[in-house]
């Protein structure tokens, strides 16, 4: 058996749908609360059916919510508390036809509407007769929730209510339990479980010809530092990388780009995010009417190149509107007058922090190990010792994760 330690104190909101498992869920809660978590059910019209919602209601001691369009539990406790207010959402059973409109994306009742609305993980218990788990439509389904972050517990193997046998059973109560333990275990280490997080790094090249190129120092060594250190924090990462020698971080999904635009492209393509660290050292110009032909010395002299701004990423990510992540980080890279000239660039940019780096020669920030930066943020400015990019990336990766959860605490 597991180890239920990470169980007491932490918040369920158990959905229980219509099927003949429904009295396995009386069970849970009882398993549930005897380890000190505290149980919050929603109970679907057919769940209603196989149990009723008095012994429910008696096992959570909490009301019983059912009614998406009920006035009283709309103003107390609309649904999107309801599933904010829970560490974790558990549904047992997961019917099939709970799982298909879990992938549809519906929301016709108060079970698939704190299911689609929720931000927090969702572990699911089918149970259903053989064949309707067998068959191709659930098994995409599940495959689909799977795909993304759905955690799956069961179904098992024996004989069915319906005398059928094979997989279709849900999981017991204690193998649920331990399924669940299992989550809060990762997740007390792992404090950006279930967020998006969006890193650029490295240089852009921007083409002068098909051959020839405009680029920085940048190694991506700090950008490439940060999306692990997040990653190693719980977070789903796409780091945006520009040509670099680095190999690609552990636990990243990786797109390589090698201009400002197609980093541009990337990023939006990754949205929706919850967090974004923008350490690439992008381009701030490119070469206008790039041809295709390679520009020969033809003895007229050197060419005339007209440079075009390019688009800004962090700006652009920065922007007020649905799709802006929830925190966005920028770097500044600046040869004098650090903290005035990064000050006043997070407010250019429209960004939440700046992590101001000194760029002069003989700094060695480009391309070297080391970096010595200063956290601007609107309540003040933290100066950080000089330490290797990794200590860097782990001491602003915690930092987000404590700005998640005072966010989170104050919600
Ligand atoms: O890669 P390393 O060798 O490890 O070096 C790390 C680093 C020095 C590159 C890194 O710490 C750093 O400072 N990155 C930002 C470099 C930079 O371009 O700074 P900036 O002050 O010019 O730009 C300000 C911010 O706007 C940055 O977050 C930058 O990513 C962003 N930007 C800039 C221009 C542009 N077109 N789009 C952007 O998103």
């Amino acid at each position: 058996m597991a180890d239920h330690a990470s169980l007491a104190g932490k918040r369920v909101l158990l959905v229980i749908a219509g099927g003949i498992a429904a009295y396995k869920s009386l069970e849970l809660i009882r398993r549930l609360r005897e380890r000190g978590v505290t149980v919050r059910a929603v109970l679907t019209e057919a769940g209603a059916r196989f149990v009723t919602p008095l012994s429910v209601q008696a096992l959570t001691e909490d009301t019983v919510y059912r009614d998406l369009w009920s006035l009283t539990d709309e103003s107390e406790m609309g649904h999107i508390r309801l599933s904010r207010e829970a560490d974790l959402l558990v549904v047992a059973p997961a019917t099939a036809n709970l799982l298909a409109r879990m992938a549809a994306g519906m929301a016709d009742d108060l079970a698939a509407t704190v299911l689609l609305a929720t931000d927090k993980p969702v572990l699911v218990a089918p149970a259903m007769n053989v064949r309707m788990w067998q068959h191709a439509a659930t098994q995409a389904n599940m495959a689909l929730l799977e795909s993304r972050g759905v955690l799956r517990v069961g179904p098992n193997d024996g004989v069915m209510a319906c005398n059928e046998f094979g997989p279709g059973r849900m999981a017991e109560p204690m193998e649920i339990v331990d399924a669940i333990a299992g989550i809060f275990a990762q997740d007390a280490h792992r404090p950006l479980a279930g967020r998006r997080a969006i890193v650029t790094s490295g240089p852009t090249h921007e083409p002068i010809d098909p051959v020839r190129y405009i680029a920085n120092r940048s190694s991506g060594k700090q950008g490439h530092a940060i999306a692990a250190a997040l990653a190693k924090l719980g977070a789903a990462v796409t780091l945006v990388s520009g040509p670099t020698r680095l190999p690609d971080p552990a636990g990243c999904s990786v797109v390589h780009i090698e201009t400002a635009r197609e980093m541009l492209a990337a990023c939006e393509a990754a949205l929706p995010a919850d967090i974004a660290v923008c350490a690439a050292a992008v381009a701030d110009w490119r070469v206008d009417g790039v041809g295709d032909r390679k520009l020969k010395k033809d003895g007229g002299g050197p060419p005339a190149l007209a440079l075009t701004e390019n688009p800004d990423i962090l700006a652009t990510l920065s922007r007020p509107g649905d799709r802006r992540p929830a925190l966005v980080v920028g770097f500044a890279a600046e040869t004098g007058d650090v903290l005035a000239y990064a000050t006043a660039k997070r407010a250019r940019k429209g960004c939440d922090w700046i992590v101001a780096n000194d760029v002069s020669p003989g700094t060695g920030t480009f391309g070297g190990g080391d970096n010595t930066v200063h956290l601007i943020r609107a309540d003040g400015v933290e100066s950080w010792p000089t330490m290797a990019k990794d200590a860097v990336a782990a001491r602003l990766a915690e930092a987000v994760a404590e700005h998640f959860i005072k966010d989170f605490k104050a919600k």
